[in-house]
């Protein structure tokens, strides 16, 4: 047997060797491998098990998954990281009679041993590079510690804040949101499968997972075709056409059919009308979840419908294994559908080298210099510096005086590191993280601090109340640190009530009654509702969570060091009540035109429509002036592509960036149109008294909308275009013709 192996392999290495692309050179292994599979073996590369305990302590599971390992059955194992622990699980894997090599993957969300800002933050930089960098350290590392997958980036869309996830992903926007979802692919696969310092990623949540009926977590979503299309698809079209090496569908029923069993989400539009070739993971559980959803009545039929639907891996729910080789045997499954998911699956192992040299992501020697690189430390603090928004600034309080100062830190998370590093942090080493008490020691090195909690997080008692005021009463100016912890955000974390948790709001009250200045930084995981301190605060920063070098980071902004140039990446609501909130809404044929007269318009009557702070809004130390406004042409015919240029001058007396924005409306469409649409940004740094002019390009497929049967189109009319530094501060408007 071993020797026609050989010579199959032989032969079709031969015949592969004539050809000239890799790509067919893979598809000819992947063939011979094929060849030699059993069915048992093939249903083996389609099940994915998360293996805490296969290195743990012996336990009846650990037997369990090693013995399946060991006969071939299982294709992927999530959550063994390390050189070692992989190193031990790949060598049982190629005990199996095929040796085919195990993958290994891991929830790299935003940073393995390096923790980085949440990718909410890193969204609020608008920076492409820096969060394209990040994704870049993290693969190096994880690659470095044997890891070949990460189930990231999380491009769903989303546009309600109770919903825990708004921490994972880019927030409301879709353009927005699909430039750094390529971003973020590109970031962690580098520019091609298979080198070291890089590995696949997933976009995820196939598909609208962030429109969860009511921000509840594993809800149903229910949406029209045009707006799936408009808004929710195109991040993960941009991750496709990034080459995003694999795809993970999502908990949510889309219109009643959930998307593990939902063909035209998967196969339709993914492996159909998109022409994809990876592979699909399964969210964890999601094909044995269909039961309970009600839509498959046992694991048998879960397994076919989710197969069936292009659900290539199935993650944790043993559907595949337990139920796909008789499904197959008994006619009920075409076997054809089950190699399809297989050569997906093999293909993505031949491309990342793993047939040739099984261990060669689980080297000793570079996990050791890998993951001690401290240039990755300058890379945390540049992301986080930049995620930081600076949302209110009374009196140019900041930065505040590095002399002189006797500053009072108060509040919560003054002291916090864990709660720093956010969800989804897969390496529990909290060692780099720089709280703001250290951040804030380290770079006012003359002032004098005091400190005091005054409360915690979830306190509900104000005992902690007097020491507080007092700190504040005996000092110049005092920082307060409010927020959520890290584990108020995250998958599973929706909150009803997105105000501050405890009694925060009532120890900002007593901190300010005694007269004092106070300065607010907000951490938190998504955007809080917190019109009081809005209201009263002398300045307000929000930090999300940073990461590492979070408490650098503020103090650097607090400082001065650096000027702060984030803008949201979410609408930030006045009140739960408006959710969901964003700021693509559309006109209505009742605008409230006039704030104080509302009556019969699409208004409420207990508080104004607009949020409380705006998506793309973010103050600076410095300022900017919007002139000059040029369109290449007053029209356009159809698919031709509009140039626009403006002049950016930075009008304050200290360096900054702006975050410059464009948008568009079509004005009368055969589909009602938002109100304004972001189409292209430039992030522009420049010196006191600086003019730059930016070029824009409104390119035929800005210009386009999504019709049901008509698919993406563009009709001709009067475009306004509106440019500014923030969706409601327009600084520039002007409109052309669409012929
Ligand atoms: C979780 C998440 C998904 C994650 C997976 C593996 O339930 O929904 O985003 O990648 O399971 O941890």
């Amino acid at each position: 047997m071993k020797k026609i192996n050989s010579l199959i392999l032989i032969l079709s290495l031969g015949l592969a060797s004539s050809v000239s692309a890799q790509k067919k050179t893979i598809d000819q292994r992947v063939d011979s491998v094929m060849k030699l599979m059993t069915l048992k073996e093939k249903v083996g590369q389609l099940n994915q098990y998360s293996g805490r305990e296969v290195t743990g302590p012996s336990s009846d599971r650990k037997n369990y998954l090693l013995n399946d390992i060991k006969n071939g059955m299982v294709g992927s194992m999530l959550n063994v990281k390390g050189v070692k622990d992989t190193r031990e699980i790949q060598a049982i894997a190629l005990q199996s009679r095929l040796k085919i090599p195990m993958l290994f993957s891991l929830d790299v969300i935003h940073g393995y041993k390096t923790v980085f800002p949440i990718p909410l933050a890193e969204s609020a930089s608008w920076d492409i590079d820096a969060i394209r960098a990040t994704a870049h350290v993290a693969a190096a590392e994880a690659a470095a510690s044997g890891i070949h997958w990460t189930f990231a980036p999380m491009v769903d869309i989303a546009r309600d804040p109770r919903w825990g996830r708004v921490m994972e992903g880019a927030g409301e926007d879709t353009y927005l949101g699909s430039v750094i979802a390529r971003a973020r692919v590109l970031g962690f696969q580098g520019n091609k499968l298979g080198a070291v310092d890089g590995i696949m990623a997933c976009a995820k949540h196939f598909a609208a997972y962030g429109a969860s009926m009511a921000g509840r977590d594993y809800n149903p979503v229910d949406m029209s075709e045009q707006q799936l299309h408009e808004i929710y698809l195109p991040p993960f079209k941009a991750a496709a056409d990034a080459g995003v090496a694999t795809f993970m569908n999502s908990f949510n029923t889309l219109n009643g059919i959930p998307a593990t069993g939902n063909s035209y989400l998967q196969r339709d539009i993914l492996k159909g009308a998109w022409g994809y070739k990876g592979f699909v993971v399964s969210d964890w559980g999601s094909i044995k979840e269909m039961l309970p959803w009600g839509f498959a009545t046992d694991l048998n039929e879960a397994a076919k419908f989710a197969i069936e639907a292009g659900s290539d891996m199935d993650m944790e729910s043993e559907a595949y294994k337990k139920e796909l080789e008789s499904l197959i045997k008994s006619g009920n499954v075409n076997v054809k559908v089950a190699d399809d998911a297989v050569r997906r699956i093999l293909y993505k192992k031949f491309e990342l080298g793993l047939f040739d040299d099984p261990y060669k992501f689980s080297d000793e020697k570079r996990e050791a210099k890998v993951m001690n690189d401290p240039s990755y430390q300058k890379i945390a603090l540049a992301a986080a510096q930049k995620s930081i928004v600076l949302l209110k600034n009374k009196a140019n309080i900041l930065p505040l005086q590095k002399s002189m100062q006797r500053i009072a830190l108060i509040g919560p998370l003054v002291n916090a590191k864990r709660d720093q590093a956010g969800s989804w942090v897969v390496y529990a080493d909290t060692a780099n993280i720089v709280s703001v008490n250290e951040g804030m020691r380290a770079k006012f090195g003359n002032a004098q601090f005091s400190y005091s909690e005054g409360t915690s997080i979830t306190d509900t008692s104000t005992v902690g109340f007097n020491m507080a005021i007092t700190t504040a009463k005996n000092a110049d100016v005092v920082v307060m640190v409010l927020g959520e912890n890290w584990d108020m955000s995250g998958e599973s974390k929706s909150r009803t009530d997105i105000s501050l948790p405890g009694k925060q709001e009532e120890l900002f009250n007593a901190i300010k009654a005694t007269g004092k200045p106070v300065v607010v930084v907000m951490m938190a995981g998504r955007p809080l509702v917190f019109n009081n301190i809005a209201d009263k605060a002398d300045a307000i920063v929000y930090a999300w969570f940073l990461g590492d070098q979070g408490g650098n980071a503020i103090a650097d902004v607090l400082s001065g060091d650096y000027n702060p140039s984030g803008k949201l990446p979410m609408s930030f609501p006045r009140n739960v009540g408006q959710i969901p909130i964003f700021y693509n809404h559309y006109n209505t044929g009742r605008p409230v035109t006039k704030s104080n007269d509302i009556r019969y318009k699409s208004a409420y009557i207990d508080s104004p429509n607009d949020p409380r702070f705006a998506f793309g809004y973010g103050l600076s130390y410095t300022s900017f002036a919007y002139s000059d406004l040029k369109l290449a042409q007053a029209s356009v015919i159809k698919g031709q592509t509009m140039k626009l240029s403006f002049t950016l001058t930075n009008t304050g007396k200290v360096t900054g960036e702006e975050v410059a924005q464009l948008y568009i409306q079509d004005k009368v469409a055969s589909l009602v149109r938002p109100v304004k649409e972001l189409k292209d940004f430039a992030k522009v740094k420049l010196n006191s008294g600086e003019s730059k002019v930016i070029n824009f390009e409104l390119t035929p497929a800005k210009l386009a909308f999504y019709k049901e049967k008509f698919g993406w189109i563009t009709e001709p009319g009067i475009f306004k275009v509106m440019i500014g530094g923030s969706s409601d501060e327009i600084k520039l408007e002007g409109d052309f013709k669409l012929r």
